[in-house]
């Protein structure tokens, strides 16, 4: 995706692969800051602090912290260390846990002093391939785009959640993806963007990539979404996913499941976008997803912009009332109209995803 007209990556290698670049997601929109990351622990803090968040995104960085860690050291005992301490840093998305198990068979085996290179090219590989799975992604969930806007005069109304953007991925989104392919070939489109609280990523990271890309969006408060599907103005949702069961239930930011109540109120149709490290074959249902619990000033705080363009930070709840964050819900498959893949679009459910992956069953 462009940033400021220019086609940029969410995160880079330093040429000399000492270290590698990412954009620091908590200052956006109001601030477009890199930041380069040489240590482990900084890797670490990184996620855990979501100066990069998004399902593939974390998978990515984790991949990269593991390339860092092997600079500093390349034996078992580093290896382990690495894996063990990425891991933590959060619970929810499969994709870190998937990326560094990848990360780990690639490296393991090899003598140590060959890791250090092999991990630095693995992380790239993790990359590159999100960016293909990405756009394959886009591809199949444009049709569907494309045929509501053959129904219809106007532009395709989309109601999307949180950022399963660009910002979310190395590149082009998973649940944006479609949106960007479509506005690409000429399709009109419009976004419904919602702000997603408690950290607003719609608000702050979807409208500003939206932006970025020219792609006409409107943010709305969370709570709007049921109103207009009941006024006719969402022709369809397009969500991301941190977690899908084998059956199809899928995990996503924190207020999904109750856009796709009111989408199966309305019979709007709700799809849920993800590449194939997204899928927990492990899982048998979605009961099983960890969820997040996440500092409470998450929710009795907030950060913005003054007029003079300085960032402030205001409670927003009264002082000492207590805060829940549950970061994550899932949504059943029952209310999710189909997942879009890099293989093509499935019924939600078991038979559905063993159409596109049977190497699964
Ligand atoms: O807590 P976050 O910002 O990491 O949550 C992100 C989401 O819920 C996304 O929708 C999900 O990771 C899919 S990203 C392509």
């Amino acid at each position: 995706m462009n940033v400021n007209g220019n086609p940029t990556r969410t995160i880079a290698p330093l040429p000399d692969c000492s270290g590698f670049v990412i954009i620091d997601q908590t200052r956006l929109p109001f601030r477009y800051e890199l930041r380069t990351l040489y240590a482990l622990a900084d890797v670490a803090e990184t996620i855990s602090v979501m100066r990069v968040r998004g399902a593939p995104l974390i998978g990515a960085t984790a991949a990269y912290g593991v390339a860092v860690a092997m600079n500093a050291d390349c034996s078992d005992a580093a290896l382990d260390a690495a894996c063990v301490t990425l891991a933590a840093t959060r619970p929810t998305a499969v994709n870190l846990a998937w990326a560094l198990d990848r990360m780990r068979v690639c490296l393991q085996p090899l003598p140590p002093a060959e890791r250090r290179i092999v991990a630095w090219a693995e992380a790239a590989g993790i990359c590159d391939e999100d960016v293909t799975l990405n756009q394959t992604i886009g591809r199949h969930g444009a049709g569907l785009i494309r045929a509501i806007a053959e129904r219809k005069t106007g532009p395709v109304n989309i109601l999307t959640h949180c950022n399963a953007g660009w910002l979310a991925t190395v590149d082009w989104g998973t649940a944006l993806a479609p949106i960007y392919t479509a506005f690409d070939a000429g399709i009109p489109v419009h976004v419904w963007v919602d702000e997603t609280r408690p950290r607003n990523q719609g608000a702050s990271l979807t409208a500003w990539e939206l932006k970025q890309h020219g792609v006409p969006h409107t943010v709305i408060a969370d709570n709007a979404g049921g109103h207009l599907m009941q006024h006719g103005r969402v022709d369809l949702c397009i969500v991301g996913t941190d977690r899908t069961a084998a059956n199809g239930d899928v995990a996503n930011k924190i207020g999904t499941y109750l856009k796709a109540l009111a989408a199966h109120d309305n019979d709007v149709p709700f799809y849920v976008a993800l590449p194939g490290p997204t899928i927990d074959w492990t899982l048998p249902d979605g009961r099983a997803i960890p969820i997040e619990e996440r500092r409470a000033d998450e929710v009795t705080c907030l950060t913005g912009e003054t007029e003079t363009g300085e960032l402030i930070t205001v409670r927003v709840t009264p002082e000492g009332s207590p805060a829940a964050n549950p970061a994550f819900d899932v949504t059943p498959a029952r209310l999710v109209t189909g997942l879009i893949t890099e293989r093509g679009v499935c019924p939600a459910s078991r038979e559905g995803l063993l159409s596109l992956y049977p190497e699964r069953g």
